[in-house]
């Protein structure tokens, strides 16, 4: 994995927009994309600049369950806020949160990625090493699917949400070999808080215990990091 030490988060924005400009210019079609506030400067840097997404596609790695695109929390709401409102795509796909058959909505899921591969897969990671909702002890092998989200992703997302009880429990979310079949990866860490998740994804053995390791199994995988997010690196 090659890894980028920014100055700051306004340089990892600028650093991530690059790689991400790169892709496009090298004929990417179908970007991957994250919500959180990981890829926001990413996001920002996009918005500004000339790219235009409208002969190309966007699929989301997840969305609450429960929450309807408009609500100001859902996935879908942050990514027209953050990028599609200012930078539209031909098509952009979000998993829908309202599904009434759960398992169909994944299966829909699962084919829209096996119909359009994704060239860029844009991650953030969790503080416990997971990548999209994948939480630990995820199988490698796992495609689109509903998770329920551990007591410490519900208490990071808490400062999105008026109250902890808001929080949604679960999530549809594509699955670690979903993530795997992108043509590139490019993962994007800030803040102290991430230093530990970010030393095991590519320092420590490849298990399911840290999903993010897997990514040490890709051949193609860009780590963009702050200086706080890189400190315990070796
Ligand atoms: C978001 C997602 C999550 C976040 C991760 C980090 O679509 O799938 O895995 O990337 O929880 O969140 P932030 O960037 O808010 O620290």
């Amino acid at each position: 994995m090659k890894v980028i030490v920014a100055e700051n988060a306004s340089e990892l924005g600028k650093q991530a927009f690059k790689l991400l400009a790169e892709a496009v210019a090298g004929g990417a079609k179908t970007l991957g994309l994250a919500t959180g506030s990981s890829p926001v400067e990413l996001y920002q840097e996009i918005v500004a600049s000339d790219l235009d997404f409208t002969d190309m596609t966007s699929i989301n790695l997840d969305e609450y369950v429960g929450l309807a695109p408009d609500n100001v929390q859902s996935y879908h709401y942050f990514m027209q806020e953050h990028l599609f409102k200012f930078k539209p795509f031909k098509a952009s796909y979000v998993p829908d949160g309202l599904a009434k058959d759960v398992q169909a909505e994944c299966d829909r899921y699962n084919q829209l990625i096996k119909d359009n591969p994704i060239d860029l897969q844009v991650l953030g990671i969790g503080q416990n090493g997971h990548i999209a909702f994948n939480e630990p002890g995820t199988p490698f092998d796992s495609v689109t699917h509903e998770v329920d989200l551990t007591e410490s992703t519900i208490q990071a997302n808490s400062r999105f949400f008026d109250s902890i009880d808001e929080v949604p429990k679960s999530a549809i979310c594509m699955g670690i070999s979903n993530i795997m079949t992108a043509k590139e990866i490019l993962l994007i860490a800030k803040g102290k808080n991430k230093a530990k998740a970010v030393k095991d994804m590519l320092e420590g053995p490849i298990t399911e215990a840290v999903p993010a390791s897997v990514l040490q199994k890709h051949p193609h995988v860009t780590v963009v990091l702050d200086q706080d997010a890189a400190s315990l690196l070796d």
